[in-house]
């Protein structure tokens, strides 16, 4: 290509399509380039989290939730669903469509905002002396070109991290691709990492009918999580027939045979154990995509970890090179990635109009967590354990869903609200959540937590009745004793 960009995003993930939209809607020429194809070979944009994460993942747990609900709560209703059965050929292609409508989306996306799409591999990143502009050069199969830019953001994102005794296949060893794919329902299903993946893939075959173990190597369960709700969704998961989770183990070896996988393991008690599975999920963390960056040759530095080093507001150590997303520190979440994609792009925009604004990069204080499991699992801010150790005084307002009015009308009425509110200014710290739709509830504690408000400021807003918003209202009152309802 002979036109030089001004920006050059590397990756069309949520970090990288979103910055490249945001940079074409400021006005800057730009270029997405990206590697992935789709299970049919074809160019499919939206990374990880549209082709095989969090889209794809949505649709099943909908999809296994759904059938779980008529197997066994249909019937408290008054429904009969006796002869309920699953197609999982239906529900997987269900699961594709959504991923194509939106993988297309973006090509659409770009079109209308006229974001360059050039489908390929970043193989290479290097300074032109005269300009200072960068080149890329862009292998497709044995297509190669190049492509140039005053600007680059890397936003190449991440892949599981491999166990080297427990090679993926996506036969009998898979990865969350393999995962989200299986078009049978695994007898005995076995996980290694009790983490996020593991445990919304082992949910989603669970509720199907697999017997689900998921195996974890830390001691406690769900260590990111505030301690309480951590405790509240073991206690809860392990009343589910068909799961088991088993913390503190250590894998000694993996065996695949024609028909499944064993895998030997030792519990806390030091005594060897051994587990038959028909197909088994590895889900151990994921690692940062930085090979074909040129690293060796244009000395982009990275962390000890292997992360791209970026600063607060992602510039990397090269000039005009910035990075966002999963491949830099921080949490590994498309919400964090897209934020980070959108505050570059406005600071290149000011850095090529002369302009001093610069960004004040993302507060990774107000980014929420959710876990999609039943019961669901959200939070934003500090942690009891996070605070205790910092030494923060502070209030707490709980209240279980137990006695809300919309959670018994639902039928899903375990869990808790849980806020956190400085024991001197009231400002509120962190929120928990664990029960029915706290993905959506979250989204007003992190608006309080952006707002800086206090507990009372929660309280003193009112709230649809009957709703489930109404367990955080009252968790709020609940910080100085108010709750009304308990
Ligand atoms: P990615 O989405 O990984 O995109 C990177 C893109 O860059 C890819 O298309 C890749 O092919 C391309 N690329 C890499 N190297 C090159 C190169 N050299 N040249 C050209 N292209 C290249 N997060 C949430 O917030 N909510 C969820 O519910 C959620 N669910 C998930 C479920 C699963 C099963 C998984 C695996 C992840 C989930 N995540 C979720 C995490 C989320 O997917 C990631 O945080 C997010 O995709 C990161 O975005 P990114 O743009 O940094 O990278
Ligand atoms: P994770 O970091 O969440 O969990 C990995 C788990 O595997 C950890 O508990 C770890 O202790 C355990 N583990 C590591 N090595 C092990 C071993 N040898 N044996 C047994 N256990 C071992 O990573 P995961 O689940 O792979 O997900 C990666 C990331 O993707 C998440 O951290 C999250 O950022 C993102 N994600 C987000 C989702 C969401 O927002 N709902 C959904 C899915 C993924």
């Amino acid at each position: 290509m002979s036109e030089i960009f001004d920006v050059a995003v590397i990756g069309a993930g949520p970090g990288g399509y979103v910055a490249a939209i945001r940079c074409a809607q400021l006005g800057l020429k730009t270029v997405c380039i990206d590697e992935w194809k789709n299970a049919k070979g074809r160019p499919s944009l939206g990374g990880t989290c549209l082709n095989v994460g969090c889209i794809p993942s949505k649709a099943l747990l909908e999809s296994s939730e759904n059938y779980y609900r008529a197997v066994h709560k249909f019937s408290a209703h008054g429904i009969k669903s006796e002869g309920t059965s699953i197609d999982v050929p239906v529900m997987i292609a269900r699961k594709d469509k959504i991923v194509t409508t939106f993988t297309a989306g973006i090509s659409s996306l770009f079109k209308k905002n006229k974001v360059t799409s050039v489908h390929g591999r970043g193989n290479s990143l290097v300074q032109e002396p005269k300009d200072n502009s960068w080149t890329i050069g862009v292998q497709d199969n044995d297509k190669t070109e190049s492509v140039r830019a005053k600007h680059v953001i890397l936003a190449t994102g991440s892949t599981p991290r491999q166990l080297s005794f427990a090679p993926v296949d996506n036969d009998l060893i898979l990865d969350n691709a393999g995962a989200l794919a299986l078009t049978e329902i695994p007898e005995r299903l076995g996980v290694i990492g009790a983490g996020v993946i593991g445990l919304e893939m082992g949910s989603v075959w669970r509720r199907l009918g697999s017997e689900v173990t998921i195996l974890e190597a830390m001691p406690g369960f769900l260590m990111a999580a505030d301690e309480q709700v951590a405790k509240e969704a073991k206690k809860v998961f392990s009343k589910e027939p068909g799961l088991k989770i088993q913390t503190g183990i250590e894998i000694k070896s993996i065996e695949t045979t024609k028909g499944g996988v064993t895998i030997k393991y030792s519990d806390t008690t030091g005594e060897e154990q051994s587990l038959e599975v028909d197909k088994l999920i590895v889900a151990v963390g994921r690692v940062p995509n930085t090979t074909g960056l040129g690293v060796d040759q244009n000395g982009l530095k990275l962390d000890e970890r292997g992360f791209i080093e970026v600063d607060a507001v992602c510039c990397t150590n090269l000039p005009n090179v910035y990075a966002v997303g999963d491949v830099v520190r921080g949490p590994m979440l498309a919400h964090k990635a897209s934020e980070e994609g959108v505050a570059v792009a406005e600071m290149i925009m000011a850095r090529e109009q002369g302009n001093a604004h610069e960004s004040e990069g993302v507060d990774f204080n107000t980014v929420p967590w959710v876990i999609y499991t039943a019961p669901e699992i959200a939070w934003v801010g500090k942690n009891e354990q996070q605070l205790k150790q910092e030494g923060v005084e502070y209030k707490v307002g709980q209240f279980p869903f137990i006695a809300n009015g919309r959670a018994r009308a639902i039928g899903e009425a375990s869990g808790f609200v849980k806020v956190l509110a400085d024991a001197h200014s009231d400002r509120v710290l962190g929120i928990h959540m664990i029960g029915p739709y706290v993905s959506e509830l979250i989204s007003e504690a992190v608006m309080a937590m952006e707002f800086s408000a206090c507990s009372q400021d929660i309280a003193s807003i009112i709230h649809a009745h009957p709703s489930l918003s109404e367990v955080l209202h009252e968790a709020a009152l609940g910080v100085d004793n108010r709750a009304l309802h308990i």
